[in-house]
């Protein structure tokens, strides 16, 4: 038995206005209040995070954003901090495949952002994975495994475990290209897992969640989170719909 406990997080990337997120958090307290074994997260735009907040305070449902920058304060025109976002928040997304390849993200922002977010209190979702290429050139342990040491250095192990890992294949994401569970929980118990156990002693590392994030859909939920070592999922599109959110929460 897993005694880790199990985490879905949805991943709303740069979709909802704020009318449109307060609709949908409307339609989901309802039906996720069963769930109480769960962490259920939703990773709003920052505009959505007030709204979030407010209607989601005393429910089971907890809110994150998405990124922030490394700094406190300052001049970084359009940037958000932690101190600013603490209020607002209780996980952060860092690291995000997209991010990495469209915003100039990499391993040592990553490990920037961890650290900032862990200053405040914040709970950093740290996204790793291969793209399609690194995949097909057999080099999917050695970036996963890069990803985790570089954007988790120099954290001692209480920090570490306020973390949450999400294995995220960039050729699964928004492709509806899914890693077989095996494929997934490979990854998560032979790649990630050992460094974790290394970096952070046995303890630690057996205790920090791996989530899984690529095309995680209500049919393919079920068997994903029954590996040993999938802790639960990051879900971009099917986030997007109360019937596909709640459908995958009942996957766990
Ligand atoms: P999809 O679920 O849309 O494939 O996105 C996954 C993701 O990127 C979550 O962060």
């Amino acid at each position: 038995m897993k005694t880790r406990r199990p985490m879905v997080a949805g991943n709303w990337k740069m979709n909802k206005t704020i009318e449109e997120a307060a609709e949908l958090i409307d339609a989901l307290i309802p039906r996720l209040q069963e769930y109480n074994n769960i962490d259920l997260v939703v990773c709003t735009p920052y505009i959505d995070l007030p709204v979030a907040k407010e209607k989601l305070e005393g429910t089971n449902i907890k809110v994150g954003a998405q990124n922030l920058h490394w700094e406190t304060s300052g001049a970084y025109t359009g940037e958000i901090s932690a101190p600013m976002l603490k209020d607002l928040c209780d996980y952060v997304i860092i690291g995000h495949s997209e991010r990495r390849a469209m915003f100039g993200e990499n391993d040592e922002t990553v490990n920037k952002k961890v650290a900032a977010a862990l200053a405040v209190g914040l709970q950093p979702i740290v996204c790793v994975g291969e793209t399609l290429e690194e995949n097909e050139a057999g080099q999917t342990d050695e970036v996963v495994g890069r990803m985790v040491r570089e954007g988790l250095k120099g954290l001692s192990s209480e920090e570490a475990s306020r973390i949450v890992v999400a294995y995220e294949p960039v050729w699964a994401i928004g492709t509806g290209r899914t890693a077989t569970p095996d494929q997934a929980n490979d990854i998560h118990k032979n790649v990630v897992r050992p460094i974790l156990r290394e970096m952070f002693g046995a303890e630690v590392g057996d205790g920090m969640r791996i989530l899984y994030g690529g095309s995680v859909k209500p049919s393919n939920a079920a068997e994903l989170f029954g590996q040993s070592d999938i802790d639960g999922g990051l879900i971009g599109g099917a986030s997007l719909k109360a019937d596909d959110f709640v459908g995958i929460t009942q996957g766990v």
